[in-house]
């Protein structure tokens, strides 16, 4: 089958990519690259055996959406690319309502045009929102309780009239869990820009010293152990849901809504303790105020994706907390940087005497991918310096397409390089 997969170079889209493609399916992804690389596709290709297509683009942008349906004639779609921060969706709400869901509208106005009318919609678990109690069935009653949850809520409502106006339409809403995990080789996994969102992240990023230490936000829940419960799903789990509920369309119409969920709750100091085991090592962690919005506990009830598809979770929290930190390990600053076969990093950077400059040249396309270019260039030298144990680095700009990332001229180096700190010097 021909897929088109819409944020494919992602997290969740590149492992559903590597799925499809083992599976034998032909794929095109369609990404405008806001959220990702390139590379994360070029590393399916090479576990795979073989290529996906690529097209650059922005699915708010029906010209170019036209222009890939034409060219690669896709017999179904499954649609990742979207905004996907809570936080931030509070803060620019108007960026979020156009890209997702105008977006979405702009991909659906294109497969009818294109007579392309299955479509499997990555929904999420926040859709739940706060007045259902867990676990989580697909026949509640949805409220999500921040702007990027409803924006999955009105493409949810959507996709439901779509299917409703025209029997040809099959349409999955997989509502996902919390995804964490990376594929067993370790070349490719979650690569977040700047401070992560979720845990599992973030733990990874503290362990290989990106980060100083985990604030666990709220220790008096009324949990087992006072921490917030979540359901945690191995990403390739995940994939291999987005596969099944595809087989399912091909002979089911309609709107069909499933949790990918494992049907129970990890807590958050659960998750830490699987994450130094896998690692081998203490993680330094530190008990916070609770954080307003965070719900104690859910999970889902994944029964009827079992029923319905065959489908349900295989991997263990431990493998997930393996794999990941098998990802993070291998690529300290994700797609940025990466370590030869066999090269050990340091779990955490210690001093070195040995501060030296690093220069980077980065000459790169148009002034977006530039900027982005540069953004993981001078990253990468962070990494490097982290690596050799540096605690602080002055970046400056030599020419416009050149930085010099200098060692131990201390800047202070929090965490994470911010986008506003590492063009500095402009
Ligand atoms: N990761 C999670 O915890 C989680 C949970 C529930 C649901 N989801 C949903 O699953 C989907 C994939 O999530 P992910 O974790 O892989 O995120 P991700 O950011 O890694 O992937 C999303 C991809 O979409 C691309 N994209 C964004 N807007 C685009 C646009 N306008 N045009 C073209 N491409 C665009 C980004 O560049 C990125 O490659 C998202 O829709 C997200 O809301 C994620």
């Amino acid at each position: 089958m021909r897929i088109l997969v819409t944020g494919g170079t992602g997290y969740i889209g590149s492992h559903t990519v590597l799925t499809l493609l083992e599976a034998g399916h032909d794929v095109v992804v369609v990404d405008n690259l806001s959220n990702s690389s390139e590379e994360a596709l070029r590393r399916v290709g090479e576990l795979a055996g073989r290529e996906a297509a690529f097209v650059r683009a922005d699915i708010t942008d029906e010209a170019a959406l036209d222009a890939a349906f034409a060219e690669h004639a896709p017999e179904a779609v499954i649609h990742f690319a979207g905004l996907k921060a809570v936080g931030e969706s509070v803060t620019i709400p108007l960026d979020y309502y156009f890209n997702n869901v105008a977006g979405t509208i702009a991909l659906l106005r294109t497969m009818e045009r294109h007579a392309v009318r299955t479509i499997v919609f990555s929904s999420s678990a926040t859709v739940y929102g706060e007045h259902n109690p867990t676990p989580y069935v697909e026949k509640m009653e949805i409220g999500a309780m921040n702007p990027y949850g409803r924006t999955k809520e009105q493409i949810e409502d959507i996709l439901t009239d779509l299917g409703a106006s025209d029997p040809a339409w099959r349409i999955a809403l997989l509502r996902y869990f919390n995804p964490v995990g990376a594929h067993p080789s370790g070349r490719i996994g979650e690569d977040p820009q700047g401070i992560p969102n979720n845990l599992v992240p973030f733990i990874a990023q503290v362990a290989v010293g990106r980060r100083e230490k985990l604030m666990v936000f709220g220790g008096d829940y009324d949990t087992p152990d006072g921490t917030c419960l979540r359901d945690y799903i191995h990403v390739m789990d995940l994939a291999e849901g987005h596969a099944a509920a595809l087989h399912y369309l091909q002979g089911h119409d309609g709107v069909h809504r499933w949790n990918l969920g494992s049907g129970h709750g990890t807590s958050v100091l659960q998750m830490h303790a699987a994450f130094e085991k896998a690692v081998g090592s203490p993680i330094p962690y530190e008990i916070a105020p609770r954080r307003a919005g965070d719900l104690p506990a859910f999970w889902a009830d994944p029964s009827a994706a079992l029923a319905d598809l065959g489908w349900s979770t295989t991997r263990t929290v431990e493998a997930m907390c393996e794999d990941h930190w098998r990802w993070q390990k291998n690529n300290p600053m994700g797609y940025a940087l990466s370590l030869e076969a066999g090269e050990e990093p340091q779990a955490r950077p210690s001093m070195s005497p040995h501060p030296a400059p690093y220069r980077i040249d980065v000459t790169a396309g148009d002034p977006p991918s530039l900027e982005q270019a540069l953004n993981r260039a001078v990253e990468a030298a962070i990494a490097q310096a982290l690596m050799e144990g540096t605690r602080g680095v002055l970046v400056t700009r030599r020419s416009p397409c050149t930085y010099t990332v200098e060692l131990s001229r201390i800047v202070p180096f929090g965490t994470t390089l911010e986008r506003d700190e590492s063009v500095q010097g402009r």
